[in-house]
């Protein structure tokens, strides 16, 4: 039987794959804070953490590869402060771990972490192999109305919208577009609401 668990993958396109550039960055136009703070509204819940979560966050500014980190809480023995500074702090830390990789090769960083070289792409077709993949969008269905299945996968991205042409290859690969009404929220309080929704079972 497959436990149920609830992926997010974090499409963030204008995150360096460069642990210094991406620390000395918050807070500028690239804005890798928003990778802390989905982390934190993904893995933390008050004085404890969801074993049910997997968080992959795809960092896109490059000039070789993008870096896809794969965060289990389960797995990980050691979850650290869930403050800005820790949390990009284990993404510097995988990124780092990174250096040297060739195209779609993986490494371990700790226990619970990876850091692939992999592109957005690439991690969406496995994760469509057996996950009920949703990207998110205001003009989807209504998360209200949506039925979900043991494996669903929650695609955001950053401030940057998700290129068009992505729209269709997800459609391709079996994605629904999913709504959080009409408001434009940030990627890691869609992150809240979705929890929000599956936890009333
Ligand atoms: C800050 S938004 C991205 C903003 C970007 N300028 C755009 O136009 O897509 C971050 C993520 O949250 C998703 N999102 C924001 N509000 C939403 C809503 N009300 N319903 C569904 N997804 C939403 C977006 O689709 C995106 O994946």
């Amino acid at each position: 039987m497959i436990e149920p668990m609830r992926t997010f993958v974090l499409r963030a396109r204008a995150a360096p794959v460069d642990s210094g550039k991406l620390l000395a960055s918050i807070g500028t136009d690239a804005h890798p804070e928003i990778l802390a703070h989905v982390l934190m509204n993904a893995i933390f819940v008050a004085q404890s953490h969801r074993d049910d979560v997997v968080v992959y966050l795809v960092l896109e500014s490059t000039a070789d590869y993008s870096r896809t980190l794969r965060f289990e809480p389960r797995a990980m023995h050691e979850l650290g402060g869930f403050d800005e500074r820790a949390l990009l702090a284990k993404v510097a830390k995988a990124l780092d771990t990174s250096r040297g990789m060739g195209k779609e090769e993986t490494r371990p960083v700790e226990p619970g972490v990876t850091v692939q070289t992999i592109s957005f792409e690439r991690l969406v077709q496995q994760l469509a192999v057996d996950h009920q993949l949703f990207v998110l969008d205001r003009k989807g269905t209504p998360i209200s109305v949506q039925t979900f299945a043991d494996q669903p996968c929650f695609l955001l991205t950053d401030h940057i919208p998700m290129p068009k042409k992505t729209f269709g290859s997800l459609e391709r690969l079996g994605a629904t577009k999913l709504s959080l009404g009409p408001r434009m929220l940030f990627a890691s309080q869609c992150v809240v609401l979705i929890h929000h929704a599956l936890d009333q079972g």
